[in-house]
């Protein structure tokens, strides 16, 4: 139990990036532009999904999904950055910390319970495909897509209860660029290892069952697509599976640097480097990862966006 005579803290301090004036005003410019671009990117797949009913099938169902999770994941930490780095005001109000952290692992989650669906969907498609149109019907797209969101907002809310009931007594300098688990954790003044504790074993949940989904599905696919004769036929199949398994990787392998990392190795800016790779960069590049290898995508994007079909 925290001693009596400590207050919790109002507000918190987050420091962002050090560096002089002009490296806040280079960063304020490149984190702009990558926001204004991803935004637009996964706007446009979603619109796209929508509008084209060539495109309403599992897969680009749930790779709208995705894309509408990443319009949201950016916009819950990056407008923040740039408000701070613009107008100097590093403050974050004690519940406006929680929010954040809240929508940003609830996202997180989500899109890791997505990933493993988006994996099943391939699994069925290439192992199953006579009757792929029979298994992924309406009715179960729908539950798997609401599941996915669910399970993320499920675990997040579990993840926040455990970190609000915390302690904050001061010091409130958070170093880092948004509301993020250990940062606050760091700070707390009351006894953290049950919210550590329940912090791991809920991560390990959401990011353990669904790597497992995600494995198994690949393994299957794997030795399906190893027995088809043809090279070319070996080469069709595998195509719609690429762009997922370059996607996972990405955002496995910064997920799970920043859970394996041992909680003694406090080096801050390695932190803070390798969260800007997961809360700005791959959410950039995802729909690129996607569009750019997919023909079905590429030829409705031609015929969509008029200009495009004027120069070629
Ligand atoms: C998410 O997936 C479900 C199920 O396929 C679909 O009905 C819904 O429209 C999708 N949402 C977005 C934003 O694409």
């Amino acid at each position: 139990m925290p001693p009596d005579n400590l207050t919790q803290v109002a507000d918190f301090i987050l420091v962002g990036f050090p560096g002089g004036e002009e490296i806040q005003v280079l960063l304020s410019l490149v984190f702009l532009v990558a926001y204004v671009l991803t935004v637009t990117e996964n706007v446009m797949i979603v619109v796209l999904v929508w509008t084209n009913l060539q495109l309403h099938k599992p897969m680009y169902m749930f790779l709208g999904n995705l894309s509408f999770l990443e319009i949201w994941y950016v916009t819950v930490t990056v407008p923040n950055v740039l408000v701070s780095l613009v107008t100097k005001k590093q403050s974050i109000s004690f519940t406006g910390c929680m929010a954040q952290l809240f929508f940003f692992l609830a996202l997180a989650c989500s899109e890791c319970t997505l990933l493993a669906v988006m994996a099943y969907d391939r699994y069925v498609a290439i192992c199953n495909p006579l009757q792929y149109l029979i298994i992924m019907d309406h009715s179960l797209c729908t539950h798997l897509a609401v599941g996915s969101w669910l399970s993320g907002f499920l675990i997040a809310t579990g993840k926040v209860y455990f970190i609000s009931r915390q302690t904050y007594c001061g010091p409130n300098i958070i170093n880092h660029f948004f509301c993020d688990v250990s940062p606050l954790l760091q700070l707390s003044c009351s006894d953290v290892s049950a919210a550590e504790l329940m912090d791991f074993l809920l991560a390990l949940l959401i990011l353990l069952v669904p790597l497992i989904v995600i494995m198994a599905s690949y393994v299957c696919i794997i030795s399906a697509v190893l027995g088809i004769p043809s090279a070319q036929g070996r080469h069709k199949a595998f195509s719609t599976c690429v762009s997922h398994l370059l996607v996972v990787m990405v955002f496995y392998t910064a997920s799970l640097f920043i859970y394996a990392r041992p909680q003694s190795i406090d080096s801050f800016s390695s932190y803070k480097l390798i969260s800007v790779v997961y809360t700005i960069l791959t959410p950039l590049i995802n729909p690129i990862i996607y569009c750019l290898r997919n023909q079905e995508f590429i030829f409705v994007l031609r015929k969509t966006i008029p200009w495009r079909a004027m120069l070629s």
